[in-house]
């Protein structure tokens, strides 16, 4: 479906709510239905990949009931407590439900397959499935096991200590949730601190669990009980208007009950780097989660690098980055963010080449891109590739840019913030 965006120059003004976290939504219905009892979540996403881990669960045998609010009530049946499932699973379009379920797959005594469309299935998939193997699981799938759909037979794991070589949440959660399966001490150790969502919300449950700088452990068939969960705000969600707040003249946006877990911030810091002014309002702890009402003001940007250990912290918001650099002054490079290359699609030649239809001056690089800011834009057709994030990043540039951009599969954006298109259009029309 095409989704029409208009150039505007209004200033961007008010208070608003971003749909709840995705990372951790997709975490409280995989660790709910593995505790004993009932695990109530609050603000969970009702988004197409957290229904996928809901649907997912269900044919496993877990009891989910799904309130249009956000609110789900979760009938834990405790660690063996899946059933072997008589249809495919299906992880659609998200990469965390296939990876996440797989670790968990891989500690239960019986054979599943798991499958996703032609987007997931064309993400690799043996980063997870090899270490997986050598913790004694046994799977196979497309490409030497490398892809989906995949078929596995979980039961008698044993602990590894792994070095993983990407940092990836989605690669430590797997180990992790598998390590729930294995006597003894499952270690995980990245090359950078990729988000501790996992980690937190595995102690809230009781397992024990030991996170220190780059390394995470778990102890073995912990005792897990069912929670309340409130699910914050997606920064990665809430990005989309900051940027757009930033990059409007006269602007002042508060996004109320935002996560601010330092693994995941690096948005904020970035965009304060560039001389955007944020402040973090109201801050508190919510089910071990640090949580903020973000005030975004504009202000002038400038470029700069972002490299190194910045890049998992701010993994999902390139692509709104990209636009940010796009309206400020100056060189910014991005470099060591190969990983983008993996992801809904490949996100370096996406976001470089459908930004600079829009006019942008940038330009792909192996891991990054580099853009020379400051170029009016002009709007364009260009497409989403069928990624949300991009879809996203597109529409806001095109409400900075001279007359009307089309975005190809814009409906992407149900995938993780099904009233995007309203919200915005509410902020700049
Ligand atoms: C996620 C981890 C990240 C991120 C994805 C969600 C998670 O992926 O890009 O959107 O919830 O664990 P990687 O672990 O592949 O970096």
């Amino acid at each position: 479906m095409e989704e029409i965006i208009k150039g505007t120059n209004r200033k961007i003004q008010g208070n608003i709510k971003v749909p709840g976290d995705k990372s951790i939504s997709h975490r409280s219905v995989l660790l709910g239905s593995i505790a004993e009892g009932i695990t109530e979540v609050e603000g969970f996403l009702m988004g197409e990949d957290c229904l996928s881990t809901v649907d997912c669960v269900r044919k496993l045998g877990i009891d989910v009931t799904v309130r249009p609010s956000g609110q789900l009530t979760i009938h834990g049946k405790g660690l063996l407590g899946w059933k072997e499932p008589l249809e495919v699973l299906d992880a659609g379009n998200s990469g965390t439900t296939l990876r996440l379920i797989l670790g968990l797959l891989a500690g239960q005594p019986f054979h599943s397959i798991i499958k996703g469309d032609a987007s997931l299935s064309s993400r690799p998939m043996g980063r997870v499935v090899k270490p997986l193997s050598l913790m004694g699981a046994v799977s196979d799938g497309r490409e030497n096991g490398n892809k989906a759909p995949l078929g596995i037979r979980g039961g008698n794991l044993h602990p590894i200590s792994y070095s993983s070589p990407v940092a990836s949440a989605q690669i430590k959660s797997a180990l992790l949730l598998a390590g729930l399966y294995a006597e003894g001490t499952t270690t995980v150790e990245e090359p950078e601190k990729s988000r501790d969502h996992t980690e937190r919300m595995l102690s809230s449950f009781g397992a024990k669990i030991l996170s220190q700088d780059k390394k995470s452990s778990v102890q073995g068939f912990p005792e897990l009980r069912g929670q309340k969960i409130i699910v914050p705000g997606d920064i990665s969600s809430a990005a989309f208007f900051m940027v757009a707040a930033a990059i409007t003249p006269g602007s002042e946006l508060i996004l109320e009950h935002v996560g601010i877990n330092p693994t995941r911030k690096g948005i904020i810091d970035v965009l304060q780097k560039m001389g955007g002014k944020i402040n973090l309002e109201n801050q508190r702890i919510e089910a071990g989660e640090p949580v903020a009402d973000v005030v975004v003001q504009y202000s002038p940007l400038h470029g700069v690098t972002v490299a190194g250990e910045e890049i998992p912290r701010l993994i999902d918001e390139i692509p709104i980055l990209a636009v940010a650099a796009g309206f400020a002054e100056g060189e910014t490079i991005i470099k060591d963010a190969g990983e983008l290359k993996v992801k809904e699609t490949d996100r370096i030649d996406a976001i470089t080449s459908q930004l600079a239809l829009l006019g942008m001056d940038i330009k792909p690089q192996e891991d990054g891109m580099i853009i020379q800011g400051g170029r009016p834009l002009k709007g364009a057709p260009v497409n989403s590739f069928f990624d949300h994030r991009i879809a996203m990043a597109l529409a806001v540039a095109g409400t900075r840019a001279k007359g009307e951009t089309v975005i190809q599969q814009g409906e992407c954006v149900n995938i993780s913030f099904p009233d995007f298109y309203q919200l915005l259009r509410k902020l700049t029309l």
